[in-house]
């Protein structure tokens, strides 16, 4: 289906977001056909820069994926600059008359996007902006997008929202988890409510735990000043892993509507046990990376790094145990695991399943495996059983197979960038793979009591895991201690 006409305006235009993924998933969803012909992307920025600049910009951005030429041409048509000051009316008067402008050229019906890909202390001021200079003032629909950090704990989050609510209505705020964009990730759910033999089983009678692992080998980089305020548990439990807990743990809903199933989401983010204080340390873990070494190449430690205190307390790997608290999942840990600088960049959920109630082919050689579930969300895309059968002429042997459906093999090279989804959706109208506050709020609550101890205790151990390992000893010793292991199974 095409996307209704709109204008999508782009705070933040020259920035790195909006050139490594705004304007090439922008292009890919026009080559599909997926995009409307009436629209106009309005490049909003700080900087100086002339049209013909501008286009030069999303036509570099665009190369790596191009196809032909005339195409690319045809689409930087459609893109505008304007350059810009966040805090001058005069400037949104500007931005308001281009973009009447733009709408009458492009017959865009009064249709806009205003998103925000930008350094977040900006939001209040452009969101009030918006409204009082009347940019929203249009016949057409208005949207909000803004990118993450949504605020920087409870307090501020929800300050955030209270202005940005000032002039966008929660229908009309989107706020990005691009997690939520990533194919697999939209495929929990189907997996789990289209099939006859997982929702029957989907608890914890026939579940022992649930494995979410998240790595990354790559160090915070450039980004030390905003890591430094950040650390793994914001930057990734927060919202990423958060929200595939939800969508993991969530009861069916009743339909599909965005509104239903939100709803389900909010209320596992409800039941999740909330940990403080001392008890913290038995929850969760945490760790820094220490240098190492990758590729073969020496790396730097996270303290050594650029824009990072020495004695730096920030931690760069999180691993937790949530336990929610309610029917189905009494007992039952969902154990996640994040950080920098790992052996390989990968996220992977495993759900394990209790063993049988007896085991006939125990022999000295081999015990059972457990039956695993595993959902590959990245690199590899797809699914994998473990089960056990029968060694070929051994006897009553068993030996462990694996039956997977590989996403990317068979449904074609390349699936989309989430970027792409998640944009589609918002022209479509279709917050279902958007934050809701409420998610918002509750994750930060459960969040925020586990910062709160580790900033008021310092992590004495770090740098506590080498670049280039799984993580700190504690994290496997969180899972031993319930009997149980990291599972680093294809
Ligand atoms: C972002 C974090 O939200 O997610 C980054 O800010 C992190 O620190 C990134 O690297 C991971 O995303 P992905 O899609 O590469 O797993």
């Amino acid at each position: 289906e095409q996307t209704p006409p709109a204008l999508i305006m782009i705070f933040g235009a020259t920035g790195d977001l909006a050139k490594r993924k705004l304007f090439p998933s922008l292009y890919q969803l026009y080559l599909k056909g997926s995009l409307s012909n009436q629209f106009a992307v309005l490049g909003v920025g700080r900087r100086e820069w002339s049209d013909s600049r501008f286009k030069e910009h999303v036509r570099d951005s665009l190369h790596a994926s191009s196809h032909s030429n005339d195409l690319i041409e045809a689409f930087i048509e459609h893109c505008i600059y304007q350059s810009h000051d966040v805090a001058d009316s005069n400037s949104y008067i500007q931005l308001k008359t281009q973009a009447n402008e733009l709408d009458r050229r492009f017959s865009l019906e009064g249709n806009r996007i205003f998103y925000l890909a930008m350094a977040p202390e900006f939001f209040g001021t452009i969101t009030d902006h918006l409204k009082q200079d009347g940019l929203t003032d249009t016949d057409g629909f208005c949207r909000l997008v803004i990118e993450k950090p949504f605020g920087h704990n409870l307090p501020s989050a929800a300050a955030l929202n209270e202005q940005i609510r000032q002039s966008f209505s929660e229908e009309q705020i989107y706020r990005i988890d691009h997690y939520l964009g990533k194919e697999m990730v939209q495929n929990i759910e189907v997996i789990r409510f289209a099939n006859a033999f997982f929702e029957p089983l989907w608890n914890s009678r026939f579940i022992s735990n649930i494995q979410i692992t998240s790595s990354e080998t790559l160090g915070v980089e450039e980004r030390g000043r905003y890591y430094e305020t950040s650390g793994a548990l914001r930057d990734m439990v927060q919202n990423h892993m958060l929200q595939m807990v939800a969508l993991l743990a969530m009861e069916p809903p009743i339909n599909l509507s965005t509104d239903e199933i939100r709803s389900e989401k909010v209320r596992v983010l409800r039941a999740m046990r909330p940990v403080e204080g001392k008890e913290v340390d038995e929850y969760f873990v945490r760790g820094q990376y220490d240098k190492g070494i990758m590729n073969g190449q020496n790396v730097d430690g996270y303290r050594d790094g650029d824009n990072v205190d020495p004695a730096s307390n920030t931690e760069t790997f999180v691993a937790g145990k949530v336990m929610i608290d309610n029917f189905r999942w009494a007992g039952v840990p969902f154990f996640i695991r994040t950080g920098k600088r790992m052996a390989v960049k990968s996220t992977k959920i495993v759900v394990q399943f209790k063993d049988i109630p007896m085991n006939l082919y125990y022999n000295k050689e081999h015990s059972l495996d457990p039956n695993l579930l595993v959902i590959h969300i990245q690199p590899d895309e797809g699914i994998t059983l473990h089960l056990n059968a029968k060694k070929t002429s051994e006897g009553v042997n068993t030996q462990p197979v694996r039956l997977s459906y590989s996403a990317s093999s068979i449904d074609g090279i390349n699936t989309p960038e989430a970027y792409e989804k998640l944009l589609y959706d918002c022209i479509m109208g279709d917050a279902t793979n958007f934050t809701h506050w409420d998610e918002v709020r509750r994750s930060w609550s459960f969040v925020d009591k586990i910062s709160d101890h580790w900033e008021s205790t310092t992590a004495k151990d770090f740098p506590n895991y080498e670049s280039g390992s799984m993580g700190p000893e504690g994290s496997f010793k969180l899972v031993a201690d319930e009997g149980f292991e990291w599972w680093s199974v294809g």
